[in-house]
């Protein structure tokens, strides 16, 4: 469990749990210059608590990238228009400046990529220019969720199939609830490159071979063998239930602090409760892994 784990770092550095559910500050360390075990550290603290913080660390665009690619490849992202100048690193921008409304453009509960057959590993922000309050991210655990389900509830579910759709987004999402034409159409071309597919709701974490409960709110959309009825039903309860209160971890940005996450074992929030401008730098690590395979 998360909350048990200790720091096994070496050196200076020191992995500080910020709940008893998942997530943790990793601290003495710097990220343009890290060593072998501290790397082995870090990848451990990624698997145990499946999300991770760090504070004032200076990147440049390639130091960031290659501190992603020490545990995988970068993807591209779909959603994201913006290319950094180096491969890989995209721009995330907030609200502008001195805006008057908080930002609409909540997407909610998802993890990312998980209508692809190859959902990421995980993804990391640097904040570079940070609101005085808000934009926080919020986690829950998918392995939380699946250990606290009735036993009677995690021997249905154990051989059903879900089906994960990138037209859920819209529907879903602050981003295009005015379902402008525009909107419209990317959405149908995101369909066209991204058709269904289908994932096991309970799987193993690739790595660590926990079980896990896997959907998401924004893509998961039906469960196969059910009647409409009974699948609306039953995925209303379990995103209700995955997103708990005590399944949950909540991580605030200074300007730059990192964040990385293990998309396979968590589905994260990021909240849009900021007025001042924001820029993140931002990469997606790559997997092979099919969940169920
Ligand atoms: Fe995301």
């Amino acid at each position: 469990m998360a909350a048990s784990a200790q720091s096994i770092a070496p050196g200076s550095m020191e992995v500080r749990p910020l709940t008893g559910a998942l997530g943790c500050e990793i601290f003495g360390v710097d990220l343009a210059n890290i060593s072998t075990a501290e790397f082995a550290a870090i990848h451990q603290a990624f698997l145990d608590y499946s999300a991770v913080m760090f504070h004032d660390q200076i990147l440049t665009q390639e130091q960031f990238a290659d501190f992603g690619k020490r545990f995988a490849k970068l993807e591209d992202e779909p959603f994201l228009p913006h290319r950094a100048d180096v491969p890989g690193v995209y721009y995330l921008r907030g609200a502008p400046k001195n805006a008057k409304t908080v930002s609409t453009q909540n997407l909610g509960w998802h993890a990312d990529h998980t209508y692809q057959r190859n959902p990421s590993m995980g993804a990391m922000l640097y904040a570079r220019e940070v609101p005085a309050a808000g934009g926080d991210t919020l986690f829950a655990s998918n392995y939380l969720s699946y250990e606290n389900l009735s036993p009677a509830m995690q021997a249905f579910l154990e051989d059903k199939i879900a089906i994960h759709d990138v037209l859920q987004y819209g529907l879903n999402s602050g981003h295009h609830s005015t379902a402008t034409i525009a909107a419209i159409d990317m959405l149908r071309g995101m369909r066209t490159k991204f058709p269904q597919v289908e994932h096991p709701l309970i799987c193993r974490h690739p790595e660590t071979g926990r079980k896990m409960l896997y959907l998401n709110q924004a893509w998961t959309v039906g469960i196969k063998g059910l009647t409409r009825d009974e699948s609306e039903a039953v995925l209303t309860m379990l995103k209700r239930h995955s997103t708990r209160d005590i399944f949950c971890c909540r991580f605030r940005y200074r300007s730059n602090s990192l964040m990385l996450w293990d998309n396979r074992a968590v589905q994260h929030s990021p909240n849009s409760d900021y007025t001042g401008g924001r820029l993140m730098w931002r990469v997606a690590l790559h997997s092979d892994w099919e969940p169920g395979k």
